[in-house]
């Protein structure tokens, strides 16, 4: 029963760290408010030249729309600023926005660039990484909403500096990401992107919701049960 018991404590503890590590991102357009850039996803976090694997990386936990910077971000552009560096630092994190005719008349958008600048403990600049060859996450914006662009499997890229000597790897998971015409308050239809064609091992929100009151039923059972029996063994 204890052995029970701890392995639904580590799966209820598993399934909030990954619902606590998906970052959900809302930008609006001014006049008149409303969406206008929606995007999620859980971001991983590399040194240059650390040939640690991914797997065994933590995923930045508790990024939200505070995290949001709405002075810089606008319908092409979503910065997120604050976001913890493990040795306590930060940094923030840019995605740049282009919208291209595919044919006459067929407009696309696409990531053109994601960019990332680190700040220190003190706060001081310690310089900008980029990839302005991100074509791969794009989708058609067509129709009354367009497409947004789904990813949970994930993916790398590579940041690098302007002088091309040293960069950092993201790793982006249950990446779904909408600029432009966006509906109040979800995506519209996806385009998948080629790694999660295969596969789709994501535990969505409500299911480890569900799970995770079921963990606590369980839990609050067994401590219940735990103390009438201790009573029940003190009375005799
Ligand atoms: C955009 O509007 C939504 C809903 O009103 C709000 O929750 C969100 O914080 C706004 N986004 C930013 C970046 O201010
Ligand atoms: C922009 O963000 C700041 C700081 O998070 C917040 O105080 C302010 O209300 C936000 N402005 C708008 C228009 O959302
Ligand atoms: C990211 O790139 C955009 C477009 O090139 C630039 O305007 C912006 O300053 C960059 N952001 C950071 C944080 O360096
Ligand atoms: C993370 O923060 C530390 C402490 O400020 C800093 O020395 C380090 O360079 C930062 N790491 C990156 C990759 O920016
Ligand atoms: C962008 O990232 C991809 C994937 O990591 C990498 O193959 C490509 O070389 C990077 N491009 C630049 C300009 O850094």
């Amino acid at each position: 029963m204890r052995t029970f018991v701890l392995s639904l404590f580590t799966l209820a503890t598993a399934i909030s760290d990954a619902e606590k590590s998906l970052g959900k991102f809302l930008v609006n357009r001014t006049d008149p408010v409303e969406p206008c850039f929606r995007a999620e996803f859980v971001i991983k976090f590399r040194n240059g030249g650390d040939t640690v694997d991914f797997t065994d990386i933590k995923p930045i936990l508790g990024l939200n729309n505070d995290n949001v910077n709405n002075i810089t971000s606008n319908c092409d552009r979503l910065q997120i600023d604050n976001i913890p560096n493990e040795s306590g630092g930060s940094f923030s994190l840019a995605i740049d926005i282009n919208i291209r005719e595919e044919a006459e008349g067929a407009d696309w958008w696409e990531v053109n660039e994601i960019n990332y600048t680190g700040y220190d403990t003190e706060g001081n600049d310690l310089g900008t990484f980029k990839n302005d060859s991100m074509q791969r996450i794009s989708a058609p914006l067509a129709g009354t909403w367009g497409q947004s662009f789904l990813c949970n499997a994930g993916f790398d890229v590579e940041l690098w500096n302007e002088d091309q000597d040293k960069f950092v790897t993201i790793n982006l998971a249950r990446l779904q990401i909408q600029p432009h015409k966006v509906p109040e308050d979800t995506f519209a239809n996806p385009v998948i992107c080629e790694e999660g064609k295969n596969i789709n091992i994501v535990i969505p929100a409500i299911v480890g919701s569900i799970l995770g009151v079921l963990v606590l039923v369980v839990l609050v059972t067994y401590i219940i049960g735990r103390k009438r029996t201790r009573i029940a063994y003190q009375e005799i």
